[in-house]
């Protein structure tokens, strides 16, 4: 049996993200209608793509979009607010922040959208390999996305038949590390030398099992791990 995208309606939350561009590519290709949403909404010229706006710290703009949405088959969050360094200096803005983008913010898209869910309707929030790799400096970002986890096996159990799932990435070169500049190259080769799949990943790895998870109807309340392996090294 396979499992289709076509004439179905996604929404991608977090349209800045590369993986989400990528997400949104591979499934108008596949046949679905997808609704890019973010704070900022930017284009992506593609056929069956449309963009919305939101804000995960504004539950009016979340409630706004569910309206605007209707009726869905499938519902990612990919947004993502991070904040580092070390704990004794952390903001609670910014702590605040990083939890409304990746767990109060799809808490909040769970209640406003699951009441127009369709039969074999399903929804896939985005973790990371910190959540499993706890380090100095990261522990807002090991604990929202361990949170994430929890949230999808919450989630899976109150929404049902409505199915919910977590997808971990490792390291991936979506756009976000090019911050670091020159410095960028040599992160990702350090990386790779270390993981075991001896590479980093790119945003078809994380499309294609999101895609994966989205539509295997047996799958639920699982954390899918796309890391390379990253976390086990
Ligand atoms: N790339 C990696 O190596 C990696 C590793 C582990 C986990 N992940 C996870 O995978 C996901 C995608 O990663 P990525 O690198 O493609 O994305 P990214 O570059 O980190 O982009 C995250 C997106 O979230 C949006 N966002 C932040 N706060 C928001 C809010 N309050 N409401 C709505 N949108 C908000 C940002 O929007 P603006 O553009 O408006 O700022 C941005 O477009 C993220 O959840 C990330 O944590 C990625």
């Amino acid at each position: 049996m396979t499992f289709t995208m076509r004439d179905k309606k996604m929404v991608i939350v977090g349209g800045g993200s590369g993986i989400a561009r990528r997400l949104a590519a591979d499934a108008a290709e596949a046949g679905a209608t997808v609704v890019l949403a973010g704070r900022e909404p930017r284009t992506l010229d593609l056929p069956g793509v449309t963009t919305a706006r939101v804000d995960l710290g504004d539950e009016d703009s979340i409630r706004a979009l569910a309206a605007q949405v209707g009726s869905w088959d499938h519902l990612v969050s990919l947004a993502a607010n991070h904040t580092g360094g070390p704990v004794t200096g952390l903001a609670r803005e910014a702590i605040t922040r990083a939890f409304d983008a990746k767990v109060i913010g799809p808490l909040l898209l769970a209640k406003h959208f699951a009441p127009a869910a369709r039969d074999g309707g399903s929804i896939l929030l985005f973790s990371g390999f910190a959540a499993w790799r706890p380090a100095p400096g990261l522990s807002v970002m090991a604990t929202t996305n361990g949170a994430v986890g929890h949230l999808a096996e919450a989630l899976a159990v109150e929404l049902a038949p409505v199915r919910v799932n977590a997808l971990s990435p490792g390291i991936v070169d979506s756009g976000s590390w090019d911050r670091l500049g020159a410095d960028r190259d040599t992160f990702f080769a350090d990386t790779a030398a270390r993981n075991p799949a001896r590479r980093v990943g790119r945003p078809a790895d994380i499309a294609s099992a999101a895609l994966l998870t989205l539509t295997n109807p047996f799958m639920t309340g699982s954390t899918v791990h796309v890391d390379g392996g990253g976390r086990l090294v």
